[in-house]
This record gives C-alpha cells, structure tokens and sequence, in this order.
C-alpha cells in the first residue's frame, strides 16, 4: 500500500513554481481531438487524471507524445467516438469529451462519468446544453448515445454556473454552425484557459471569464500551441500548509487574484501575506485566529476545492471558525479523518464548526477524495509525531509528486510502498 509518512512539525521554507491546472489541462486535451491536427500544450502535469484523459485520446486513435511537461497531440488519426467504460469511471472530467466528440464526428458514445464522491453530481445542464444545439441523446441505464450532425448554434441560459457544462456547449459550439450564446456560464479563469487554447487552433470564442460567453461555431480548426494556466488549488494547498505549520513560503505562477479569497482568511487569521502579479507570498508563525465564516461559491468566490485544505489549516487557531459547502453535499469526509488527529470539528449538513485545538497529534489516516487527502497532508505537517496517509491514488489526481514538492519547502515527507504481508 502506498503511504505519505510525514514527520510534522518542521516550519516550510522556499519558494516554488506552481504546476500546470489540472481542472484546466483535462477539457483542453479533450477539445485537442477538435482541430483534426497537432495540439501543442504546454505546463501539463504529470497527475494520473492527465494521463487517464491521455489514456482516451488513445483510445479514440489520436497520436499522443509526451515530452516533460509538453503535450503533444495528432487528432488527425482519430477514428471512433466511443469512451469505455472504465475510462469514463475514471474521472468526471471525461464527460467534456461529449461535445467534443459531437462536434468533431457528429456521434458520441459514452457512459455517466466517475469522480470523486462529492454527493450527487448530475449531468442534466450538460445534456440540455447539448440538446439547444440540436444534439439527439438517448440515455439507457448508465450509457449515453449522442448525435449531432448538423449542430446549428443556440442560445443557452445555464440555471447554474456549471463548470464542466459551460466547458461542454463551448466544445460542442465550435461545430456547429452560426453563433452560439452561453449565459450564466461559469467564469472559472479555467473556462478563460480554454476559450484561448480554442482561438490558438483558429477557434472565434469571446467572452470566457465573464457570465456571457460566445462561440462563432462551424470555423476549421488548425494545429495550435498553449501554455495552460497555473493551479490556484494546488497553490491554495501549499498556502495552508505554511498557514497551518508555520514558515514562509513563495509561490510563483498564478494571478494574485485567482488566490485573493484565500489569502484574505489567512490575512484574517494572522499571516502576513504579500503578493505581486504572479507572486504570493506567506509569513506565519503557526499561531492562527479564528475568521469570519467563509462560504464556497463559484469564481471568484471563495472555491470549494480549497475549502479542505484552508479548513484543515484552521483547525489549531485560535477560536471557532465557520465554513458553509454550497457546491457539493458531501465534501466533509475529511473531517473525520481530521478528528481522529484531535481536531475538534462539527459538521452539519452543508456546515462545519472548527473549533481550534493547541496541537494536533500525528495519526494513520486514509484519503477520502482528492481535496480531502490534501486536507490530511496540511494536518499532518502541523501534528505532533510520524502521521501515515493512505488513499493516495486520490491526492495522486491532482498534485504532482507531492511528497518531493513538500520536500523542496523543508517539510519531512516521503513515500512509502509497505509491502502487504501474507
Ligand atoms: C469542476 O467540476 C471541477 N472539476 C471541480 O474540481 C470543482 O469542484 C467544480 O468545478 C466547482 O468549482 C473539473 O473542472 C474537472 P460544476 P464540475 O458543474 O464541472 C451542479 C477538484 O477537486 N450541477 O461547476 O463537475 C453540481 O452538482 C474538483 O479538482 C448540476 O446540478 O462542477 C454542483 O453542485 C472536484 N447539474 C454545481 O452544479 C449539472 O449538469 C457546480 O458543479 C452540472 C452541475
């Protein structure tokens, strides 16, 4: 079994460049089989959700090499429009690949996508998005049939704004025909990540990082080259972690606003924190405040996937803080792993009450998710003891080689294979 056995306690020290964005890298390599030519892409980190995505472009017959942190990929040879199952499982991201397909061969066929368990996370506004630009889809048991020839553009009011369905209609109006109007759409800087790397292959999107997005569909892709942006959570991930065991860290890479809903709870809560255009930096002596209750919400609201590892952050300041999940149901599962590492947290429902603990004691515990494993990694670099974490296909998502990144910053951490005995 694989392990992270992390000796807290040690402040963080240094500065690093953050890897390229997961949640931005996954709907680009999907929209690479749009063009029908060669994507050059940049900044794509090593995260086993990349090289599940790399895994489907594989499979769809496109020609994938990787050079370092360089992507390339030929979708001249793609040759089918179905996902396997297993693949699908795999990642909720593949889901984009429905819009991408349509619009590339006019068929997709695929499956409900995997992911993290996060609570209920529904495909409806994908689908009805799909369906305004003329895209038949039939859903029997858990498997989805696509067809759009002839995808004409619409106009798509999102009752929320969905990440992956704004992704999905942009993917899927690049093919088809006349204008396309997204209201409502997620204002992700990844959603603004994406409308370049489709205007880098001869793509006509404007608007990506506000609430009206708009394609002019039905243009030849060509070949294109893009560096994907930075990862504000693993940046968030690694400011918690100097928050929480004291040091001084600099990050270097994302845009100081993707991260100011995040450095505002740490100033509350006694950082000193600076930051520059691409720049941030954070002071603490590990002696933390309570804050202000903080609510997720999306862009440029405070995100849900830095919810974890901030709340982990927080669980030996001073006082009691408030957090309030609006996104996904069932993103607290962490704290019960927290618990069992002394720190005092109340959930109910949608709210989690932490209430700050002197210190926190080192303890095995198990990755329940992505950002939950995170959450467990910030604790253990603040406990007292050798803490042990298990789960790590799921931290093994998201964050390139974690262990020799918290390493560059100082911190005791390494990687384990315990052989299992007989
Ligand atoms: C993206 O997920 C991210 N994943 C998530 O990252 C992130 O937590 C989330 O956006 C919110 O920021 C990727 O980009 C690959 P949504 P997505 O559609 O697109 C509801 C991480 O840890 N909804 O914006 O799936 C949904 O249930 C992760 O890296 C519907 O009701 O999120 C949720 O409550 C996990 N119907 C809300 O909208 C739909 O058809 C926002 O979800 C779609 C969504």
């Amino acid at each position: 079994m694989n392990q992270l056995v992390i000796s807290g306690g040690k402040r963080l020290e240094g500065s690093m460049e953050v890897h390229g964005a997961k949640n931005s890298v996954l709907p680009i390599l999907a929209a690479a089989v749009l063009s029908g030519s060669v994507s050059i892409i940049h900044n794509c980190p090593r995260l086993t959700d990349v090289e599940a995505t790399l895994e489907i472009l594989r499979h769809l017959g496109c020609r994938v090499q990787r050079e370092g942190h360089t992507v390339i990929v030929d979708s001249s040879t793609l040759d089918r429009c179905d996902i396997p199952e297993g693949l699908m499982r795999e990642m909720r991201s593949s889901v984009i690949f429905m819009g991408a397909l349509l619009a590339r061969t006019g068929e997709a066929r695929v499956c409900m996508p995997g992911g993290c368990e996060l609570g209920p996370r529904p495909i409806d506004l994908h689908l009805s998005a799909l369906r305004r630009l003329g895209a038949e889809i039939r859903e029997m048991g858990g498997s989805l049939r696509c067809r759009g020839r002839g995808l004409h553009g619409g106009e798509i009011a999102l009752t929320i704004p969905s990440v992956g369905a704004t992704e999905n209609a942009m993917l899927a109006a690049c093919g088809a025909e006349g204008l396309t109007v997204i209201y409502n759409a997620a204002r992700e800087p990844e959603i603004w990540d994406l409308q370049q790397f489709l205007n880098a292959c001869g793509g006509r999107v404007s608007g990506a990082g506000s609430s009206t997005v708009v394609i002019q569909g039905g243009r030849a892709l060509h070949t294109g080259e893009h560096r994907v942006i930075s990862d504000r959570i693993c940046a968030a991930t690694y400011l918690s972690a100097a928050a929480c065991a004291g040091g001084e860290v600099e990050l270097t890479g994302v845009p100081r606003e993707q991260l100011l809903p995040v450095t505002e709870v740490f100033v509350q809560a006694g950082c000193r924190v600076r930051t520059e255009a691409e720049r941030v930096w954070l002071r603490s002596e590990g002696a933390l405040k309570s804050v202000s209750p903080v609510r997720t919400a999306p862009y440029p609201g405070f995100p849900t996937d830095a919810q974890p590892p901030v709340l982990a952050a927080l669980c030996r300041a001073k006082g009691s803080s408030v957090f309030v999940e609006t996104m996904f149901e069932n993103r607290y599962r962490y704290t019960m792993e927290l618990a069992r590492m002394g720190a005092q947290i109340r959930v109910e429902g949608r709210v989690a009450v932490v209430t700050g603990v002197p210190c926190l004691s080192a303890a095995a515990v198990e990755a329940p998710d992505l950002r939950g494993g995170a959450a467990l990694t910030v604790a253990a670099l603040a406990a007292q003891g050798e803490s042990r974490i298990t789960g790590l296909r799921h931290i093994d998502r998201g964050y390139e080689d974690i262990a020799a990144r918290l390493r560059e910053l100082g911190a005791e951490v390494r990687r384990t294979t315990d052989s299992v005995s007989p």
